[in-house]
């Protein structure tokens, strides 16, 4: 019975025949434990030799199975090394790291010029009321003006905001009269444009605003100035033509010389020499008025500027539509600018 069962065991191909050989000389149904339930019927002298006996058979019958079992396992180890062998020499797969959208770096470049000059930042709704965005700023319902910036509407009074200028009539409200107010305001605007090379119905804007006593007109000159000079080239040079806005009077145009650069070198465009850049002014008294400030005691001036714009002619890109398709292309070019 032994030899047999040792046979069988050392015959086996795969855990299950080990199993199978375990239930039936092991199992409760099998030889050992018959012999075992019989030893009742044994005498006293024969009942402990033929314990030992039983219980020396069961143990090698075990040691043959535990080995077989091991042995299969070192088995199947073995196959599985060889199967799956990995080459660890073998270089790896690049992973694609993302990175900072170019409109977002150029935010930040400008966000840094100005904070450098002690403005602070403020941020408000994309989804703005007729009366923050325009009414506010001295463009009350029917104004002609308010052609200037063909809105999506929502409600009669609700819309989405056409110009950042509404978080500067948001901020003074919020100060109370106090001073200085001196802030940028970086954020998504949305104007009713087809959109082409050069306008795109959704943009993002940066507008400023500096209230304080005295502030005049040379002031806006020389901050821009620096803004100019720190984002283009310490050669740079701006130059400002009359203009309108509702909320500025006077309202100015402001032209860069056209030399461009960025960290990849400059251009220098042609034509007059001079290309516009943003829109600037002194706040309109009105504007002051409304949100609470003495026009008599407090002056200010304010501009805005739109981030594409400046970013096309910092980085010489030719289509503003590269900035909303994400072509991994042109993405890959601003990547540690
Ligand atoms: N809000 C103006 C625009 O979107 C820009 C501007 C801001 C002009 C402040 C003058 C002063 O066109």
């Amino acid at each position: 019975l032994k030899e047999e069962a040792i046979q069988k065991a050392t015959k086996a191909q795969d855990m299950r025949a080990v199993q199978d050989v375990k239930v039936e000389y092991l199992g409760k149904k099998g030889p050992i434990t018959e012999v075992l339930r019989g030893m009742g019927q044994l005498s006293a002298e024969e009942r402990p030799l033929m314990g030992q006996l039983v219980n020396e058979v069961r143990n090698e019958i075990e040691e043959a199975l535990t080995s077989k079992v091991n042995e299969l396992e070192a088995k199947l180890l073995e196959d599985k090394l060889a199967t799956e062998t990995i080459d660890v020499t073998l270089p790896g797969r690049p992973v694609k790291a993302g990175s900072t959208h170019p409109l977002t770096q150029v935010v930040e470049q400008i966000e840094d010029i100005f904070l450098g000059m002690g403005f602070k930042i403020a941020e408000g709704p994309e989804v703005e009321t007729d009366y923050f965005n325009f009414e506010l700023l001295n463009l009350p319902k029917n104004h002609p003006a308010r052609d200037m910036q063909d809105s999506f509407y929502i409600t009669e009074d609700i819309l989405l905001r056409t110009q950042t200028s509404p978080v500067q009539a948001r901020a003074m409200q919020e100060m109370k009269g106090e001073v200085p107010v001196k802030i940028i305001c970086p954020g998504k605007v949305f104007r009713r444009d087809d959109d082409d090379a050069t306008h795109s119905h959704q943009f993002m804007q940066i507008e400023g605003l500096y209230i304080d006593r005295d502030i005049s007109m040379s002031d806006l000159k020389g901050t821009l100035l620096t803004f100019a000079k720190e984002m283009f080239s310490d050669d740079q040079n701006i130059r400002l033509r009359p203009s309108f806005f509702p909320f500025t009077e006077p309202s100015v145009e402001v032209d860069i010389s056209c030399i461009l650069c960025s960290g990849k070198g400059c251009r220098v465009c042609k034509h007059t020499g001079w290309i516009e850049i943003l829109g600037a002014g002194m706040v309109h008294p009105n504007v002051l008025e409304m949100s609470g400030y003495d026009s008599k005691t407090y002056t200010g001036f304010a501009f805005g500027m739109g981030v594409e714009r400046i970013a096309m002619l910092k980085y010489g890109i030719d289509d503003i539509r590269h900035f909303y398709t994400n072509d991994a292309r042109f993405l890959k070019q601003f990547q540690r600018m």
